[in-house]
């Protein structure tokens, strides 16, 4: 963990480029995006409430058919905007994962697309996880895999490109972009992280090469 990453950092690289931000990624994921998102719901084989975490633009509730309440969180209330414009239907709103506002045992699934490196302490947002779903609830992850040229990029980044990144983005975006990248992990340690706080993993594939994961665990 980057000790100088804070959600304020996160909240303000996703709010400034919410209106850009569905182009973008589906650019840099060469419109696979759509489909790797379908691929994540059709994972998940509970029907009640349905909680997208970090939900951004709010994507996977918008293609999400399930029949009880459809409820997207995230940092960014300008990323929740473009999100609410795209499903009246939805219920969004600006909390953190790591802190839930909710009940215990209010949703059948929870879904995280792109977002799990993104946390600063993943091992809250699985108590918090594990607290919000119900007894058999369904955590979907789909994100990207740590590849054998990780540690040398995080390196790169930490060190002889600094002093760029610093100049094009700022210390705190940069130190956004290092945290992200370095919180890439191994499918193995997603998975012992999981299983530490009681969650039994179910499915696991992989998409692009083994670039993406998709993942599906239970609260045990
Ligand atoms: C890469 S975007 C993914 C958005 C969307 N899920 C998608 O697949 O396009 C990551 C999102 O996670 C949100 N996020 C990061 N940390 C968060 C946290 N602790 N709590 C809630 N949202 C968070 C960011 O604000 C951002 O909107």
């Amino acid at each position: 963990m980057s000790p100088s990453v804070t959600k304020k950092t996160v909240q303000e690289v996703f709010s400034g480029i919410s209106g850009k931000y569905d182009a973008l990624l589906n650019a840099v994921t060469l419109g696979k995006i759509e489909p790797w998102q379908r691929e994540l719901l059709q994972m998940l084989s509970q029907e009640g409430n349905r909680l997208d975490v970090g939900t951004g633009t709010g994507e996977v509730l918008l293609k999400s058919q399930n029949r009880g309440l459809r409820v997207g969180i995230d940092l960014s209330l300008d990323m929740l905007k473009v999100a609410k414009n795209k499903c009246g239907a939805c219920k969004f709103l600006v909390a953190d994962a790591e802190s839930m506002p909710f009940r215990a045992e209010v949703f059948s699934s929870l879904t995280l697309s792109l977002v799990f490196r993104h946390l600063i302490d993943r091992k809250s947002f699985l108590k918090e996880a594990r607290r919000v779903l119900k007894e058999g609830g369904e955590l979907a992850l789909l994100d990207i895999n740590r590849f054998s040229l990780t540690p040398l990029l995080v390196f790169m980044m930490r060190f002889p490109l600094r002093p760029l990144g610093r100049l094009l983005f700022g210390e705190d975006r940069w130190s956004f972009f290092i945290h992200s990248l370095e919180n890439a992990l191994k499918i193995q340690q997603v998975k012992e992280e999981l299983q530490e706080e009681g969650f039994e993993v179910v499915v696991v594939q992989k998409r692009l090469f083994g670039l993406v994961y998709l993942l599906l665990a239970r609260k045990g």
